[in-house]
């Protein structure tokens, strides 16, 4: 008789989207007449650019040919992404990451999730509180996490790092010592970014104790103030210490199209095992890579029509973070985020808690956002807003919301 993995049983139910869709659906279905605004789910809006379709239709051509046709790519990435990788988003930033030490893949929810089967299950893993769910929630399924506690929504072997208005929602280093790090810069949801110099102590920290920091930078193109760091290998030792997570999916609007990457430098070891040989290992045999007409599009994200082209959209959207910022703290509200991030940050106003509050702004102004709890119970009494919106759109709820 076969068996399941016990391990999912224990994941606690979605309940952030699901719930969130259960209540907007029956809140459209009594008032029909209402135009609802969703500020609430972190996809982009906009079209990919004229560079990016571009090179999607010559990759595609080129399928079409038998002198030019691509079968499977090759597992780790093609060369002229990972090169063009390494020079645009490395070496231009004076970090020393060489084009094999870039691995490709269709994006960094999945390398995110999968990163830490390359670790043995006695690791303790410390993750920001709120967070973005995919780190907890896999290492659930592999069974590294303890127990639950549904009253506290905490799991007993989980290390939380609450991230706080105090600590302006960068986490302070954990009391007890992790062994897998896992930090978001950008962060996801609070909109909050790290310098360098507090990311240095981070490294410093972890190559002092021996842990790993896994740093998911998917929001890295948002950034704006010159002391955030683009890359945690800006930071002295984060080659002995870190892996590092990008994605396109925010940077150029590929949520749909699929593609990120995952750097591991060759220094990285565990004793006398690189990780760079066990990623490489497990990607090899699990995945058989991104597409060519992905990795041909990824590739023109970098080239100079590409790069003007994706300034403007991300000026766009952060046109949006800055609208909303504003006129939030206009309001009245105490509001963070939206400055190197796509995503605003909220105290939930009167003692509410995030929960009342989505109902308030869903009834009162009819605009959907993502209640802060979702995200770790740091997160009560706080709200997420995104500014992936219409500028429309985001000017609209932002005037309903400052009506209230
Ligand atoms: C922090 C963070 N990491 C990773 C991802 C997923 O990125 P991708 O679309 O490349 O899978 C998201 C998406 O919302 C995210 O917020």
């Amino acid at each position: 008789m076969f068996k399941i993995n016990d391990n999912y049983l224990k994941l606690p139910g979605s309940y952030l989207f699901s719930m969130i869709g259960k209540k907007v659906n029956a809140y459209e279905a009594a008032h029909p007449d209402k135009r609802i605004i969703r500020l609430g789910i972190g996809d982009v809006t906009q079209p990919l650019v004229p560079a990016v379709i571009s090179a999607l239709h010559g990759a595609v051509d080129e399928m079409g040919d038998t002198a030019t046709f691509r079968g499977y790519a090759p597992d780790l990435g093609y060369d002229f992404l990972r090169n063009t990788i390494a020079d645009n988003d490395y070496k231009a930033r004076g970090c020393d990451i060489g084009a094999d030490e870039i691995f490709i893949s269709d994006g960094a929810k999945c390398d995110s999730g999968n990163i830490q089967e390359i670790f043995s299950l006695d690791n303790r893993i410390a993750v920001c509180d709120p967070v973005y769910p995919v780190y907890v929630d896999t290492n659930v399924m592999a069974g590294r996490t303890g127990t639950y506690d549904p009253q506290r929504e905490i799991w007993s072997n989980v290390i939380y790092m609450p991230c706080t208005e105090e600590n302006n929602f960068t986490p302070d280093l954990p009391g007890e010592t992790p062994d897998i790090i896992y930090l978001c810069f950008p962060n996801n949801p609070t909109g909050s970014a790290i310098t360098k110099s507090r990311l240095q102590e981070w490294v410093d920290y972890a190559n002092k104790v021996g842990a790993v920091i896994i740093y998911d930078a998917a929001y890295e193109a948002y950034i704006s103030r010159e002391d955030v760091p683009h890359s945690i290998y800006e930071c002295q030792g984060a080659r002995t210490c870190a892996i590092e997570l990008r994605s396109f999916s925010k940077k150029a609007g590929f949520t749909g199209v699929r593609l990120g990457f995952t750097v591991i430098p060759r220094e990285l070891k565990a004793g006398e095992v690189s990780l760079h040989s066990l990623w490489a290992r497990r990607h090899g045999t699990k995945y058989n890579g991104a597409p060519y007409i992905v990795q041909r599009a990824g590739e023109a994200v970098y080239s100079p029509e590409g790069k003007a082209q994706l300034e403007q959209q991300i000026a766009y959207y952060m046109r949006n973070a800055a609208y909303i910022y504003q006129g939030l703290k206009e309001a009245g509200y105490t509001v963070s985020g939206g400055v190197d991030a796509p995503y605003i940050w909220l105290k939930a106003p009167n003692g509410m808690s995030s929960w009342e509050f989505f109902d308030y702004l869903l009834e009162k102004a009819n605009v959907v956002g993502t209640p802060g709890s979702g995200f770790g119970p740091s997160g009560e009494t706080y709200f997420r807003l995104t500014a992936f919106g219409s500028y429309e759109n985001t000017v609209e709820a932002v005037d309903r919301i400052k009506a209230l």
